[in-house]
């Protein structure tokens, strides 16, 4: 959208349209007709269209928020979830008391998800965007808080001077790049996220407060020896890795937060010592630690909480012969083993046909297949369900028949 376009968009007439306009209402090509015969624009109508989409789409993200929001489809896809935003919220904020002020910058705020969370926590926010269009929509997003603000100009221009705590969530997607469906790609050189990560690292490790969000895929190396690393995911999805500085930095080192149903907090000190660490037998289950855990290196954190024992060194799956109970159980999702089949596909279609299974959920670790095309070649009959493993027990390559607990 440029910025002509919103102007026309933020008038309060205008606005009240989109909140009437039922995204669902009428297909797009009829709706479309009908706003241009109500006197809309092109632009205005296009504008009016995408955003009533994006709100539908963003209430996964959002919640209820998202229907008096505004977006771009690039700020969407790069905003913190709400609750996770909360989460970063209470790290580097925690309880301001009535009357105390805490000051908080936001970075390269987006759309305003993370600004949102911050200045419901009752701190002052001062957030920038480099996108003037985005900026502006933060603005937007923010109006009924009043202790934030939000300037268009870049990260490295603002004084950090006074902040209580500093917040950056660089912009890790090429920008101007995208193509006609609004997609961008990601970018893997660090230095070219934008702030680059060595001015921000720089900022947050000497600020009295700070945190960083990255995508969880960063490289262990990266995380600067006086940070907590703190890998997320929500509703089974591994959303970022946080570097949390100064007074936000809980434990120095890598932890993993698995957020959803339940929550559990893993941290490095939980990790047994080299030599406590078994790998065993297969147990009667199989455990697939959350990928928050994975991605932090501490599955074998999970063994003592769960009485279990790795599979394999390198092989991500834990094994049991006790159900998983009690918090550690989070962390974990848990199938029943039935059996051990074979793993080239000719012998285990015979195996899954005589078992009456006709449908699989692939699983995978340690094993080079693409699950779809292993689906392909089985070509079952109708039949039961089954969740079947790909992985190795030692230096074989097996499949485990197994049903989830
Ligand atoms: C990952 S998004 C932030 C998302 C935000 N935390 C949220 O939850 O909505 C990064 C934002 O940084 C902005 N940006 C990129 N380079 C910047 C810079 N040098 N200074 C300020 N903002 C910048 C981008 O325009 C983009 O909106």
């Amino acid at each position: 959208m440029d910025p002509q376009t919103l102007t026309e968009l933020l008038d309060v007439a205008v606005l009240e349209r989109l909140d009437r306009l039922d995204a669902l209402e009428g297909d797009e090509l009829a709706r479309s007709t009908a706003l241009r015969k109500e006197g809309y624009s092109a632009e205005v109508t296009a504008a009016l269209l995408t955003q009533a989409r994006l709100r539908q789409e963003a209430a996964a993200k959002l919640g209820p928020f998202a229907e008096d929001m505004l977006f771009t489809r690039d700020g969407l896809a790069q905003a913190t979830r709400l609750p996770v935003a909360a989460h970063h919220a209470r790290r580097l904020i925690g309880d301001v008391a009535e009357g105390e002020s805490f000051r908080i910058a936001d970075l390269g705020c987006g759309i305003g998800a993370d600004s949102v969370a911050f200045a419901g926590m009752g701190a002052q926010v001062s957030a920038v965007d480099a996108d003037e269009v985005t900026a502006a929509i933060a603005a937007f997003n923010l109006r009924h808080l009043p202790d934030a603000a939000v300037e268009h100009t870049r990260a490295e221009d603002v004084d950090l001077d006074g902040f209580d705590a500093l917040w950056f969530d660089p912009a890790r997607r090429t920008i101007g790049k995208a193509d006609k469906r609004g997609s961008t790609s990601r970018i893997t050189d660090p230095e070219a996220f934008s702030p680059s990560l060595s001015w921000v690292i720089d900022k947050a490790s000497t600020a009295k407060a700070a945190g960083v969000k990255l995508g969880p895929a960063l490289d262990h190396d990266l995380v600067p020896d006086d940070a907590e690393a703190q890998w997320v995911s929500h509703n089974g999805e591994v959303v970022e890795v946080c570097l949390y500085f100064g007074a936000a930095r809980q434990h120095p080192g890598r932890g993993a937060l698995v957020m959803g149903e339940r929550t559990l907090l893993v941290h490095e000190h939980n990790l047994p010592r080299e030599d406590e660490s078994g790998i065993g037998e297969l147990g009667k289950y199989l455990l697939e630690p959350d990928g928050a855990i994975v991605r932090a290196g501490l599955v074998a954190a999970l063994c003592a909480p769960l009485q279990a024992r790795r599979l394999h060194p390198k092989i991500a799956y834990l094994t049991t012969d006790v159900e998983p109970s009690g918090p550690a159980a989070a962390g974990v999702t848990s199938y029943e083993v039935v059996d051990v089949l074979p793993a080239k596909v000719p012998s285990l279609r015979k195996e899954l046909v005589s078992r009456g299974i006709g449908s699989v959920v692939i699983k995978k670790r340690g094993a080079d297949i693409v699950p779809d095309q292993v689906r392909r070649q089985l070509k079952l009959p109708k039949g039961d369900k089954a969740t079947i493993v790909f992985t190795r027990l030692g230096d074989k390559h097996v499949v485990l028949l197994t049903q989830p607990v």
